[in-house]
């Protein structure tokens, strides 16, 4: 199977996880979404990512995103994992994880990378619109923890640029100035961005983040 890209519909499967069974696509509603891979249960760095996703849920549940994480271990490795998680990270694991022993996910959304390890999934993140499809990916290997603020930076870049013409720029945080797409022309610019615009460059033009 080709490997996934930005814009294709995320694939939908039915998983095992530690909240029970899922339909993908019926789990997702008509949220966004956050699928994450991590290497292996019982894991040093894995342990301090799914510590902090626990953590941030509120910040993902703010924005209307559900998180699902996945390794290929089993379902009662991931139940006992938890409990290290709970104690070692000082929270409480709150979103379910997929247990996919048959990598049938894995495979799905090619999360294995044999020259990096050819059993263990890499660090993969897929951020997925309410249209089900693929707006994000990022790829860490096993030795990198992710920054899960970021991911919460670039869903916010995500859903703002869903609903404005408006790019954002080299690190941009929520309420920062933002980009007007250059599809815009000054005059219709005018009248969508009522707070203003500076025209740098004809294609660099600078206006008030438009949902502040
Ligand atoms: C870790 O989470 O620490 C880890 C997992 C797999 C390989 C190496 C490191």
């Amino acid at each position: 199977m080709a490997s996934l890209r930005l814009g294709d519909t995320a694939p939908n499967f039915s998983a095992m996880t530690t909240e029970g069974l899922i339909m993908f696509h019926h789990w997702l509603g008509d949220n966004w979404g956050v699928l994450f891979s991590h290497p292996a249960d019982f894991t040093p760095v894995c342990t301090t990512e799914l510590g902090m996703v626990s953590k941030l849920k509120h910040e993902f549940d703010k924005r209307g995103v559900k998180v699902i994480g996945l390794s290929v271990d089993p379902l009662d490795s991931h139940n006992k994992w938890i409990n290290d998680i709970n104690e070692t990270q000082g929270t409480k694991v709150n979103f379910p994880m997929i247990a996919d022993d048959d990598k049938y996910v894995s495979m799905l959304y090619d999360m294995i990378h044999p020259n990096a390890d050819d059993k263990l999934t890499v660090r993969s993140v897929f951020i997925i619109g309410p249209d089900k499809k693929i707006k994000l990916m990022l790829t860490y290997p096993a030795s990198t923890g992710r920054d899960f603020f970021e991911i919460l930076r670039a869903i916010d870049s995500l859903q703002l640029t869903s609903n404005f013409s408006v790019a954002t720029p080299v690190n941009w945080r929520d309420g920062d100035d933002c980009i007007i797409v250059n599809s815009i022309s000054d005059e219709d610019a005018v009248k969508k961005f009522p707070k203003g615009f500076i025209k740098i460059k004809d294609y660099l033009r600078v206006t008030p983040q438009p949902n502040k």
